[in-house]
């Protein structure tokens, strides 16, 4: 029987390549027999991408460029870059959301029947039933600029934007599935709780320590490693997922279920 985990005959795309989450899945597609692997990131990756290209998530031109160099068929694209709200609200909603919208739309015809789009959103965005409305609406947007003024002209909503972009990639995972899958296009998206990644020092700052710290000790009292987390989106890619989509999957040690029934000590952060 075929390994319905096997890449093998797959063409894929990464963006966010260089480190963390995306230099473990590019690593682990490797493994899997992915036929070609083309990352995308702001800097170029030692990892096994068959081909790198140059891309800015935060700027549409680059994102156009790229979607245009890449040739279909695309069976898997995984939209994981991501930023963190040290480099302000206005960045983060361009790279964690805008650009990954741009992106995904820009190579859409490119993704034949059975294909998935799979993303690295965050239990950061677990709070998305506070802003459904209001995402939804900014999601309607079809237009760069127009988003990027959305967001300017609610900044009580977007606030330091990293929670609220992973708001909306939870959000945009459950709405937009049913529209793909008349394509036979598969969509999810990975929730992970705090990585041990470069970009675990900026959660530090810009969320303090102790929220960091707290969020791994109430789930297991670790931190999520990169490979635990590519795992989950190769998975989620793969022929082994075929009835998965519009679903955003915590990745989290059980912190959102330990919330949700009352198990979680929330005296620490109050
Ligand atoms: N680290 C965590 O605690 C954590 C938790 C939950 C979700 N996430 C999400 O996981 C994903 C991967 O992050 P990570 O933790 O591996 O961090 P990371 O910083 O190691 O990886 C992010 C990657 O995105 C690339 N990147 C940054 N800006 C870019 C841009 N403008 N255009 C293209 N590429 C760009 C970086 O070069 C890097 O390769 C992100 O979407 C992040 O929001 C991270």
């Amino acid at each position: 029987m075929t390994n319905p985990m096997s890449y093998e005959g797959k063409r894929v795309v990464v963006t966010g390549c260089y480190s963390g989450v995306g230099e473990a899945l590019v690593k682990l597609l490797a493994e899997l027999g992915a036929d070609e692997i083309i990352g995308l990131d702001i800097k170029e990756p030692d990892g096994p991408v068959s081909r790198y290209i140059h891309c800015d998530m935060g700027d549409p031109d680059s994102v156009d460029a790229v979607a245009g160099e890449i040739d279909g068929p695309i069976h898997a694209l995984f939209n994981n870059a991501g930023i963190a709200a040290n480099f302000g609200a206005e960045a983060v909603m361009r790279v964690n959301v805008f650009g990954l919208v741009r992106l995904t739309k820009a190579l859409l015809d490119k993704i034949p029947e059975g294909g998935a789009i799979i993303n690295t959103a965050s239990i950061a965005g677990m709070n998305w039933p506070a802003h459904q409305t209001e995402i939804m609406e900014l999601l309607s947007i079809d237009d760069w600029d127009k988003q990027v003024a959305w967001a300017e002209e609610n900044p009580e909503v977007v606030a330091d934007g990293y929670m609220f972009s992973k708001e909306c990639i939870q959000i945009l995972t459950m709405w937009k599935a049913k529209d793909l899958w008349k394509k036979k296009i598969r969509l999810a998206s990975a929730c992970p709780a705090p990585i041990d990644t470069p970009l675990l020092p900026a959660f530090k700052e810009t969320m303090s320590e102790q929220v960091i710290d707290w969020t791994a000790d109430q789930a297991t009292g670790e931190y999520v490693q990169p490979m635990e987390v590519a795992n989950l989106l190769a998975y989620l890619g793969s022929n082994a997922a075929t009835y998965i989509s519009g679903t955003n999957v915590n990745i989290d040690g059980g912190f959102q279920g330990g919330i949700i029934t009352g198990q979680v000590d929330m005296s620490a952060i109050m």
